[in-house]
């Protein structure tokens, strides 16, 4: 990819291009559980913003500008009491909208004071935020696992460092799961003691087809299945950056969201979910325990234990002995220890893309032509809740049905129709 066509789809700040598509989106800020009334507030940076994120005394959450509007300190060292942020330094008071209520030493002053802030809501027991222009806040986020009772979803985030692209692009480039994750998938929990593993093993040569939706891509990945069908894993990218991963036999649900910090750094939310029931105390602790596609973090962080300064954990004895393919255990740290291993911006003048990449391109594309389109005025896709409402699968077809037809029918404005998994 040319140099200029990657400084566009990689450079997310105030005022870039892929900075203003992604700001018309609602953005995943932080779990919802990370901020209590009156407790303490969380800086949080976003596409290269600096923010501050609290719960008043009557529970709403804001986000605002981490710093004061007065001589710019950071408000992490101030109050948050009686439905605001008080700063440390000369006590000027700002509510959940970053409208300043108080200066007490000029109270005249007060409405030249406010702080840049963004509007949040709260779902799948997340706090997202619209951080983009008056007048063109999106629906709702209709994703499937953001609409659930938080009983029956689990999400987790880990701090990845490297720009979100290339994380993302992991998620879409489903042909790499037959290595780095090829010894992982018998043991995990969320995996393992299904068909759908059977079929991947048993056939090795899987061809993909992709196709462009409303939503974002609809990957294809077809594998013989029993005489008379094929296995389809059907993969899902929700524009700008989500993914949501074919399921295994009964096993939760899951997928992605990958989500600028700044252009080399990202965070990683992961997240399983059962549409229909609650997630059971087994699958909890094992989720909690860093299992399927989460990680284990250091006490009170989101840096996963197993990262850049330690090379992973990696275990070369279990690498010779094909308990992991790279000796890197997990599914997030495999991916993790390769996508950060590319440098905090992946060169791409310097790859070579092969016909696997296909996917990848795709998106690519898909990423320039709503950055360079949003500036003639046209509106980027998947901004309508309902257009998110979309599944994965995993799904035997008989050898003469079109998968995109079935997909049409089965998985678009999907969530009151049956699951496909086996
Ligand atoms: S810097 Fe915040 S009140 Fe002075
Ligand atoms: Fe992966």
């Amino acid at each position: 990819m040319n140099k200029e066509i990657s400084e566009i789809l990689v450079r997310t700040g105030a005022g870039t291009r892929m900075g203003n598509v992604m700001r018309r989106y609602w953005v995943p800020i932080l779990a919802s559980s990370e901020i209590e009334p009156d407790g303490p507030q969380v800086r949080v940076k976003i596409l290269g913003e600096a923010l501050l994120a609290f719960r008043d005394t009557d529970g709403r959450p804001g986000l605002i500008d981490e710093f004061c509007s007065h001589r710019g300190a950071s408000l992490f060292f101030g109050r948050n009491e009686e439905n605001g942020i008080r700063c440390g330094y000369h006590g000027l008071k700002f509510d959940h909208n970053g409208k300043c209520v108080e200066v007490p030493c000029a109270p005249q002053l007060c409405s030249q004071m406010n702080l840049k802030s963004y509007p949040c809501i709260e779902r799948g027991g997340i706090v997202w935020a619209y951080m983009g222009p008056e007048g063109k806040q999106p629906d709702p986020v209709g994703l499937e696992w953001a609409t659930l009772p938080s009983s029956h979803v689990f999400v987790s985030r880990r701090w990845q460092q490297c720009n979100y692209l290339q994380a993302m692009e992991g998620g879409i480039d489903t042909a790499h799961v037959s290595y780095v994750h090829r010894y992982e998938v018998d043991t995990d929990p969320m995996h393992m003691g299904t068909k759908a593993l059977d079929y991947i093993k048993a056939d090795g040569n899987v061809v993909f087809d992709i196709e462009k939706i409303p939503s974002g891509l609809a990957l294809f990945g077809r594998r013989n299945g029993e005489a008379d069908s094929y296995y389809w894993r059907v993969t899902q990218w929700i524009f700008p950056w989500f993914t949501l991963i074919p399921p295994f036999g009964d096993h939760p649900l899951g997928g992605h969201a990958f989500i600028p910090i700044d252009d080399e750094n990202c965070w990683v939310w992961s997240v399983n979910f059962r549409p229909d029931q609650p997630l059971s105390a087994q699958e909890l602790h094992d989720l909690q325990s860093g299992r399927g596609v989460h990680a284990v973090c250091e006490e009170g962080t989101f840096r996963p234990v197993a990262n850049k300064d330690n090379d992973y954990l990696v275990d070369r004895k279990a690498q010779r002995e094909k308990r992991s393919y790279s000796g890197v255990f997990g599914f997030a740290i495999q991916d993790a220890s390769l996508q950060e291993s590319m440098g905090p911006i992946q060169n791409r003048e310097a790859e070579h893309l092969l016909p696997t990449d296909k996917p990848i391109a795709m998106a690519r594309r898909m990423l320039h032509e709503a950055a360079m389109g949003l500036e003639q005025g046209n509106e980027p896709p998947a901004l309508q809740g309902a257009t998110q409402r979309v599944r994965a699968a995993g799904v035997l077809l008989d050898r003469s049905v079109s998968p995109l037809e079935w997909a049409q029918e089965h998985l678009t404005d999907s969530l009151e129709k049956p699951l496909y998994s086996v």
